[in-house]
């Protein structure tokens, strides 16, 4: 069951988080923290697929062997792992500290944006793998995520977070993450200035082979094509979606509403067509039009442009 209290967002130094779990003195640590080169962040907008590169990570990590996650799982003092017990959250409560005592290599995930995150990335310390999502399919994705955590305001109506998603100076000032727009654009402007591979969900559905093939080149991990086989395996929609650690099945219901829907939802390109109103999509191209006019990379709004 979901808690009565109504969750709250803050803005710290132009990011918006959650207050009460993301801590603005902790976050300010983050910029300080000593890389090491083999460091690695999954950096995301919410909603973009982060839990699908904590999948990837954690079975390159393993080298395809799903056995030696499950060993991590019954060494854990916890009751239950999750995926982001594995690769956590950086700016998460307490997660600084456990950064900075944890064994290399250290894999972590975010949702910050570029200028509070460790100044060592642009001194060429520590690699960063962005994932960007068409934020149409992310608006989505998201409005049913704000109904099933108990930490985002649940929505009154589909139309209603919409407007909340596109009102505001820019797109999604009102929700947890702050802009989509900003947060691609300033990371994407990093691009050259730190060790960054750039990669969207549409072409992880597109050739997850070949995503997780550059993602093990990236990270130098050397693994045979038997073992990459094995790691596209786990990654897969249909196999994340039977594992719990990906799931957040056994998450507390009082941090989720299972009830509400899986975590793992659709996974698919274009869900937005079965939502958006003809009059809302002319809407959202047109400030998408506005505010990506430079941007060099397109994205796939329709799983026929790829099929
Ligand atoms: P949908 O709600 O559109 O299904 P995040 O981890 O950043 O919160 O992103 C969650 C989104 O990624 C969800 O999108 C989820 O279904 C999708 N996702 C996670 N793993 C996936 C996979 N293996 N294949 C396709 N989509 C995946």
């Amino acid at each position: 069951m979901a808690t009565s209290t109504i969750p709250e967002l803050i803005t710290h130094k132009g990011c918006r988080m959650i207050k009460g779990i993301h801590h603005p003195h902790e976050v300010d640590q983050i910029q300080d923290l000593e890389l090491r080169d083999s460091d690695v962040f999954v950096v995301t907008y919410p909603k973009s697929g982060t839990i699908w590169m904590q999948q990837i990570l954690l079975a390159l990590k393993s080298k395809g062997n799903e056995d030696s996650v499950q060993s991590v799982e019954r060494v854990s003092t916890k009751d239950t792992l999750n995926n982001w017990d594995l690769v956590p959250w950086i700016e998460g409560p307490g997660k600084v500290l456990e950064f900075v005592k944890a064994e290399s290599p250290r894999h972590n995930v975010t949702h910050l944006l570029y200028h509070l995150m460790p100044q060592e990335l642009s001194r060429r310390r520590g690699k960063v793998i962005y994932v960007a999502r068409n934020p149409k399919d992310i608006l989505v994705s998201f409005y049913y995520f704000h109904k099933m955590l108990s930490e985002l305001e649940t929505p009154k109506s589909f139309d209603e977070f919409f407007d909340k998603f596109i009102i505001g100076d820019v797109f999604s000032a009102a929700v947890f993450g702050g802009s989509w727009f900003e947060h691609v654009k300033s990371w994407f402007s990093h691009k050259d200035d730190i060790d960054m591979l750039f990669l969207t969900y549409e072409e992880m559905i597109q050739d997850l082979q070949t995503v997780v093939r550059r993602t093990a080149e990236f990270l130098g991990a050397d693994l045979t094509q038997d073992q990459l086989n094995s790691v596209v395996k786990q990654s897969t929609f249909k196999n994340m979606k039977q594992n719990p650690r990906a799931n957040y099945e056994k998450m507390d219901g009082n941090l989720i509403n299972h009830q509400e829907g899986r975590f793992m939802r659709k996974g698919t390109i274009g869900d937005w067509k079965n939502h958006f109103t003809v009059a809302q999509s002319e809407r959202f191209d047109k400030v998408f039009k506005q505010e990506m006019k430079d941007f060099p990379v397109s994205f796939i709004w329709d799983i026929q442009e790829i099929s």
